[in-house]
């Protein structure tokens, strides 16, 4: 039985166990993290483990997301000069979609070598054995093979381990497969089958459109996310609304072509209806779960952040606002007077009738701008300058928000997730971040290695709309072709980014890694030390800032 103070719907549970081991790690994360308890990370979850099996605990205790890890890839083309590229009017992309940049892939990166940078990346940057893991789930609908799973490549990483003894594979349905992945992997180590291992989840894709007006909405990424008890961000238990139906709103008929089929006005409208239905659920589980003091509804006040998923930025903006008319709807007469002066003529209305209904659109967007500055905004910074990643977009937006928060703001915060997958499948669920922020915990931990995403991001490379639009056409061209030999640049990859050596005539593939070079030797850049890192130890520059956070304390600058 769990008891939980509720302090304005944060959450501190009071039977909480003993800490099995506090985690004290050094600080910088490139570095193989060590404890200062002299147990490793295996013995901690052993520990944990025991316990349960002791019957001290129902089941193990603040299971959710110890570590995230990103990849987005290292070209770019900008929307203003798309825009003048696309000839649309000026302004529909970055102001009406609300987009920077996008970022894609050559011939060389498919979903497989997406997986795998990101996956070894965290594992290196972690510090852990392959053998850790008990679990590998990916979420991913770029599809490459119809039966074998993404999942099945990554097994390559674990050969040299000896590991084979690793549950999971592949889930799909269109943005949403990621948090299947999330939801599964939990359940895994809540369950009786948890071996007291690690879980790890990938979330990849590629988001590319046929030429038109859903192509600025494109993007690509990858995202892992170590999954165990005690972790720094923790699902809440019981606070999650799912909503499901079958519209045919965006889908990939055509395995042959990497482009889908969507049907834009529908599948923003059906976003809104499935971000009504959760969120309606959410706040009836919310309410029932915290009876609080005279407090009747749950309200966007409650959370402290709240994080969508993002086809572009614009959209989101909106979603925020559309939840403000949620609980505009839903509040009482005194409320009302209280907080909502000059929108009561949009009293009588019903949700549905108002998907694209453009003054209350106007109306709830402006009312909640502030919230949307504080609650929401920092979450885009990765999806403006990428994209829509599709399954990885809402943990990028994480993330972005982890990353541009200060650390003494996240303690004890809850953070609204909502998750859409066309198609469609939609889920509202919270995450609960951790009290401890001393030295060495695990949220300061994983605080600090994020804090090189905007370094990152301005390391790419911007490509033409020109030579973009004839990578997607070669991409297009020679989708599905076997055998098959990439022609992208190799060292226009970021520094350990797996890439496609080659298709056979059995449609086969191989990969090789991109080895990092120190700039001094590649060419002849020299490494100033940048980031903000508390023993500011182990630089090594390389010309582009590698996936894996490196502790630099000036930043990298060509010579
Ligand atoms: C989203 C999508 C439908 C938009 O395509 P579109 O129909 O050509 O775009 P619109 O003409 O509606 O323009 C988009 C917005 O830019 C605005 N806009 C257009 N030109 C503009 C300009 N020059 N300056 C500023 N804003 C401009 C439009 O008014 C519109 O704003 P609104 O959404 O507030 O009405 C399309 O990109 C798409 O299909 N994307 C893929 C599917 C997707 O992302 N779905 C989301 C849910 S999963």
């Amino acid at each position: 039985m769990k008891y939980c103070f509720v302090r304005s719907f944060r959450c501190t549970w009071v039977n909480r166990p003993p800490d099995a081991a506090v985690r004290t790690y050094s600080s910088c994360s490139s570095r193989k993290l060590e404890r200062s308890d002299g147990m490793d990370e295996s013995d901690e979850l052993r520990v944990i483990k025991m316990n349960n099996q002791n019957g001290h605990h129902g089941w193990p205790d603040k299971v959710g997301i110890i570590d995230i890890e990103i990849y987005f890839p290292s070209y770019y083309v900008d929307q203003e000069e798309l825009e003048v590229h696309d000839d649309v009017s000026k302004g529909k992309y970055t102001i009406g979609l609300g987009q920077s940049k996008m970022g894609f892939c050559s011939d060389r990166e498919d979903i497989n070598s997406l997986c795998l940078t990101v996956v070894e990346q965290l594992i290196r940057k972690r510090g852990l054995s392959f053998n850790q893991i008990g679990r590998l789930e990916v979420g991913t609908e770029t599809i490459i093979d119809k039966s074998k799973s993404v999942k099945t490549v990554l097994m390559e990483l674990f050969k040299e381990s000896g590991n084979h003894d690793v549950e999971g594979v592949d889930s799909t349905n269109a943005c949403y497969g990621g948090t299947a992945a999330l939801f599964n992997s939990v359940a895994w180590v809540e369950s009786s089958a948890w071996d007291g291992r690690y879980a790890l989840v990938v979330a990849g894709d590629i988001a590319v459109y046929a030429e038109g007006n859903a192509r600025p909405t494109g993007g690509a990424g990858a995202i892992a996310m170590l999954i165990g008890p005690n972790a720094p961000i923790v699902l809440e238990r019981g606070l999650r609304s799912t909503y499901m139906e079958h519209v045919y709103d965006f889908y990939k008929p055509n395995l042959m072509s990497e482009y889908p089929i969507v049907d834009g006005k529908l599948s923003v409208q059906s976003y809104a209806k499935a971000l009504d239905k959760c969120y309606d659920g959410f706040c009836k589980k919310a309410e029932k779960l915290y009876k609080t003091n005279g407090k009747k509804c749950f309200t966007l006040k409650d959370l402290d952040a709240m994080l969508f998923h993002t086809p572009y930025c614009k959209l989101v903006q909106k979603s925020l606002g559309r939840l403000s008319f949620n609980d505009f709807l839903r509040s009482s007469d005194l409320e009302l007077e209280e907080e909502y002066k000059g929108l009561e003529m949009f009293r009588k209305l019903k949700l549905e009738d108002t998907y694209f209904n453009k003054e209350v659109e106007k109306a709830f967007v402006d009312h909640s701008k502030a919230m949307f500055e504080k609650k929401t905004k920092p979450s885009l910074l990765i999806a403006k300058e990428v994209g829509n990643m599709y399954t990885p977009s809402l943990y990028a937006c994480l993330v972005s928000f982890i990353a541009s928060q200060k650390i003494e703001d996240l303690p004890g915060i809850r953070v609204g997730m909502f998750s859409y997958g066309s198609g469609l499948a939609a889920t509202l669920f919270s995450l609960h971040f951790s009290e401890d922020i001393s030295k060495g915990s695990s949220l300061r931990t994983l605080h600090l290695s994020l804090q090189n995403i905007k370094l990152r991001l301005a390391s790419r490379s911007k490509i033409s709309p020109k030579t973009f639009t004839n990578i997607l056409k070669l991409r297009d061209s020679t989708h599905h072709q076997a055998p098959y030999t990439p022609i992208g640049k190799i060292e226009d990859l970021f520094p350990n980014t797996w890439y496609l050596e080659q298709v056979d005539g059995k449609h086969r593939r191989t990969y090789l890694q991109m080895k990092e070079t120190p700039c001094i030797q590649r060419n002849g850049c020299i490494t100033k030390m940048s980031m903000n890192c508390e023993s500011p130890k182990i630089a090594e520059g390389f010309c582009k800032v590698s996936a894996t956070p490196i502790c630099l304390s000036e930043s990298i600058q060509p010579v």
